[in-house]
Parts: structure tokens; sequence; C-alpha cells
């Protein structure tokens, strides 16, 4: 284990889709690569954190050094999470699915000519908020994501406000600025002091220059 000035702190991080069944062999997702995640987390590690990872199925393996918990849908992924409370610092990078389907079939959906399914959805658990709102055992410090097209400041500070996380870290995806799935990544950090423009750079160097924030934050 490395030493850094994380050390002995442990921290939560969730990353990539969730898989949200409607058969056995297909399911509803968020396109997500999961390469930010992945990235925060090596980070966090690498300056001395105990990390639980808990991811969907990404498109990236996981860090080195971390506690690897792979999981498919939202309703996993909040049971992970919380079974791995207490923490000091909780970051949700998951790009989760907001529905699930309602009535999950238990045998593959039949085509039937001139009968198309219907799907009904159900709203799925916010995680973010649920564990920004923990009245006990609340981690120390909350870091949500906030992935918006327009007005990406004023919709970030809304979420903050809505969830109750004490950090949003914002980007802007639309198709123009070519981050979706890219390697490169430009990011505001919201917080209680405002917000702060980070100049465009490579996503392991986002998670590097978080990571050194977070250190300060837990200090
Ligand atoms: O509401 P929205 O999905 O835009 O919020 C994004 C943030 O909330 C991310 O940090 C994401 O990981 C988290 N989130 C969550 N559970 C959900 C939906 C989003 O933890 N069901």
């Amino acid at each position: 284990l490395s030493d850094g000035p994380l050390k002995g702190k442990r921290i939560v991080v969730t990353s990539g889709p969730t898989h949200e069944p409607i058969d056995p062999v297909r399911y509803i997702a968020n396109r997500s690569s999961g390469a930010q995640g992945t990235a925060i987390a090596r980070a966090l590690a690498s300056l001395g954190a105990q990390v639980v990872f808990v991811t969907g199925p990404a498109d990236v393996p996981p860090p080195e050094g971390v506690e690897v918990v792979r999981v498919q849908s939202a309703r996993d992924m909040r049971a992970a999470v919380l079974a791995a409370l207490p923490a000091d610092a909780a970051v949700m990078a998951a790009a989760v699915a907001d529905w699930r389907v309602a009535s999950e079939s238990k045998s593959k959906i039949k085509k039937t000519k001139g009968a198309l399914p219907v799907l009904e959805f159900e709203e799925n658990p916010d995680i973010l908020a649920e564990v920004s709102q923990m009245v006990h055992g609340r981690p120390g410090l909350v870091v949500g994501f906030a992935a918006e097209t327009d007005d990406v400041i004023a919709h970030a500070t809304a979420k903050r406000a809505r969830k109750g996380c004490d950090w949003i870290v914002a980007n802007d995806v639309s198709p123009e600025t070519g981050i979706m799935g890219g390697t490169e990544n430009a990011v505001h950090l919201i917080s209680d002091a405002g917000s702060e423009d980070w100049p465009r750079m490579g996503k392991q160097a986002v998670a590097d220059r978080l990571a050194d924030r977070i250190a300060a934050a837990l200090s």
C-alpha cells in the first residue's frame, strides 16, 4: 500500500454505466466508458487512499490497487455503495440509468410478427442524492458529476443544491467538444465557494488534480 496524503482514508468511487435488464439478453444503459471514474480511482489510490471501486460494465479495466465491486444495475450499485460505507469521501462518477424496466421478463421476449413489445419504466434510486442526504454516517466529502450540453455552470450549480453534495465536477458534453468518449476533459469544479474553471486536459490529469483537492479537503 502506497504512502501518501490519503493514507488511512477510505473512499468509495462509482464508475461506468449501469445495465437495466429488459430480459435475460437485452438491457438499456447510458453511454459511458468508465474512463474518468477509473482515472479518479487510480489517482486516489496512488495518493494512498483505500479505494472501494464500485463499477458497472465499463469498457476500460479497473485500476490496480483498489477493491473492485462489479455491479450491473443501479439497484445493485446502490446496495454496493451503502455496504461500502462508512467512508471518508464518496466520488460518484457513474453514469447511472435514470430508469429501469418495470417488469423484467425472466425469459427472452419472443419476436412475434405484428406485436411490438411495450416497455414500462420505473425510476431508479438516486445514489448520489441518497448518500449526500444521509443523516447518520454521511461521508465527510461527497462529490458528484454533471454532464451538461448547455448553461453548464448554472445547471451544475442547481444540481449541487438539489442533490445536497459538496462538490460537482461539471463538464460540457456537447458533440462539438469531442469530450464524450474522448481522452480529454474540460471541467468546472462547483463548490460552496462558487465555480472554478479548469483548463482542458487529459482525463487522468483531471483525476490527479481532483485527487489533490480531495486530499487537501480531507486533511
Ligand atoms: O441527475 P444526474 O444523473 O445528471 O446526476 C449526475 C450525478 O448523479 C453523477 O454524479 C451520478 O453518478 C449521480 N447519480 C447517481 N444515481 C442516479 C443518477 C445519478 O448516483 N440514479
